[in-house]
C-alpha cells in the first residue's frame, strides 16, 4: 500500500503501478476541489511531485484554461460529470498543451469526488487536424478567389463604359453620377485584388529572417502613435534561408499589424516579442523537415475572441468593425509559399502566432 500521500483514496500497489503506467493523466479531487491523487502523468503534465499537488487545486498550477474551477464545482454540485475535447491547459512558465478532458463524478466514504482524466492530443492527432484545417482554409480562399475574378472582369467593363458616357455628357450635374460610378468600381477593384492576394511569383534569395524581422520592428518602432514595447530573443544561429524577403515581411507586418491593433485599448502596457528558434524533424502539411525555423510573435493582449479561433485564416474573418478580414488570410498564402505553415495559440492576456518555414541547406538547392 502506498500510504503517505493519497489518505484519501486508498490503493492496492498493482493497481497504482497500473494508473501510474497509463499515458492519461488521472487524478482525483474532493469536494473542497484539492487534488488527493495525482498519477505519474499528471506530475509530468503539470511539472510537478506528487508532494507538491497533494491538497492543493488543479487550477493552482494551470494559468489559463476553459477548464475552470466553477465546472468542477458544478460537476461536484449538481451530480455531473462531462467530458471535453481539445481543452487548453496554459501553464505559468509559458507551457501549453490541448488535451482531451473527461470527468466522471463518484462517491467515496459518503463524500462526492471528482475523477479527471486528462489526455494530451497526441502529435499524430495534431497533425492530421491540421491538415484537415488546412484543406478547409485552402478551399476557402479558392471560392474567394474564384468569385473575385468574376467580379474582377466585368468591373473593368463597368468602369470603362462609365468613362465613355462621362465624355458624352454635357451637363456637370449628370457627371456626378458617373463619378460615383467610377470611385465606387475603383473601391470594388482595391478590395477584390486584395481578395485575388499576391499576384506576383515569389523571388526566393538568400537572406537572413532576422532582416525580415527587424524591417517589421523598425516599422512599428518609428510609427509614433503607438506605444508599444518591442521584445526580441534571436537565435544567431539561424543560417540564411532561401526566402522572399517582401513576402515574409507582409506576412510578419499584417500579424504584427493585428497585435498592435489589439494592444491599442489595453489599460496597461502593451507589449509584443519577436522570438526566433531552430526546430528539429518538424511535419508541415505532411511532410517531415530535418531543420524547420519557428518565428514566434507574441502579444499580451486580450486575446482572439473565442468564435472566431476555428476559422481566423479564413478570408473576411474579422472581429473589428472595420476590418477585412484578409490579413491572416494573406499571410498564410504567402507562407504557404515557402512550404511553411503558421500555428496559434490565444487566452486572455497572451496571443501568440508561430511562423514555421522549412529551412533547406545550401548544398541541397543548385
Ligand atoms: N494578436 C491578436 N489579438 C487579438 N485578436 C487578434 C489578433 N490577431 C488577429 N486577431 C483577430 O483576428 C481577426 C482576423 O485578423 P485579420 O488580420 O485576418 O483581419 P483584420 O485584422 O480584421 O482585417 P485586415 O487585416 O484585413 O485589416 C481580427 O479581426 C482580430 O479579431
Ligand atoms: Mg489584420
Amino acid at each position: 500500500m502506498r500510504d503517505s500521500f493519497w489518505g484519501f483514496v486508498d490503493l492496492s500497489d498493482k493497481i497504482l503501478a497500473l494508473l501510474d503506467s497509463t499515458a492519461t493523466a488521472i487524478l482525483v479531487v474532493d469536494e473542497k476541489l484539492e487534488i488527493t491523487y495525482a498519477n505519474m502523468a499528471t506530475q509530468s503534465l503539470l511539472e510537478q511531485s506528487d508532494k507538491q499537488l497533494l491538497g492543493h487545486s488543479l487550477t493552482q498550477f494551470v494559468s489559463h484554461s476553459s477548464f475552470t474551477e466553477e465546472r468542477l464545482q458544478h460537476a461536484i454540485s449538481h451530480n455531473e460529470g462531462f467530458s471535453d475535447s481539445e481543452v487548453l491547459f496554459a501553464f505559468f512558465d509559458g507551457r501549453h498543451i490541448l488535451g482531451d478532458v473527461s470527468v466522471t463524478r463518484f462517491e467515496y466514504d459518503d463524500s462526492p469526488a471528482l475523477l479527471v482524466e486528462i489526455k494530451a492530443i497526441d502529435q499524430q492527432k495534431r497533425i492530421s487536424q491540421e491538415s484537415q484545417q488546412w484543406a478547409q482554409q485552402q478551399a476557402a480562399r479558392e471560392l474567394i478567389r474564384g468569385l473575385a475574378h468574376e467580379i474582377k472582369n466585368p468591373l473593368g467593363g463597368v468602369r470603362g463604359a462609365a468613362q465613355l458616357l462621362e465624355k458624352q455628357l454635357s451637363n456637370p450635374l449628370l457627371k456626378e453620377f458617373t463619378q460615383v460610378i467610377i470611385e465606387q468600381s475603383d473601391r470594388l477593384t482595391n478590395l477584390v485584388d486584395r481578395l485575388l492576394g499576391p499576384n506576383s511569383l515569389p523571388h526566393f534569395r538568400w537572406s537572413n529572417i532576422h532582416q525580415v524581422l527587424e524591417k517589421i520592428r523598425m516599422l512599428v518602432l518609428f510609427d509614433d502613435i503607438q506605444d508599444v514595447a518591442i521584445q526580441r530573443d534571436y537565435d544567431p544561429s539561424i543560417p540564411d534561408m532561401l526566402i522572399d524577403q517582401d513576402m515574409l515581411q507582409q506576412a510578419v507586418l499584417n500579424i504584427v499589424r493585428n497585435s498592435v491593433q489589439a494592444l491599442e485599448k489595453l489599460d496597461y502596457p502593451g507589449e509584443i516579442s519577436l522570438k526566433t528558434r531552430i526546430k528539429r524533424q518538424l511535419t508541415i502539411h505532411g511532410v517531415k523537415h530535418p531543420l524547420v525555423v519557428q518565428v514566434k510573435i507574441a502579444d499580451n493582449g486580450p486575446g482572439i475572441p473565442i468564435e472566431l479561433k476555428d476559422t481566423l485564416f479564413y478570408p473576411m474573418v474579422t472581429g473589428k468593425a472595420n476590418g477585412t478580414g484578409l490579413g491572416l488570410s494573406i499571410a498564410q498564402t504567402l507562407v504557404d509559399h515557402h512550404k511553411g505553415k503558421i500555428d496559434v495559440e490565444s487566452w486572455p492576456g497572451h496571443t501568440e502566432f508561430k511562423i514555421y518555414l522549412p529551412i533547406e541547406k545550401k548544398e541541397s538547392v543548385k
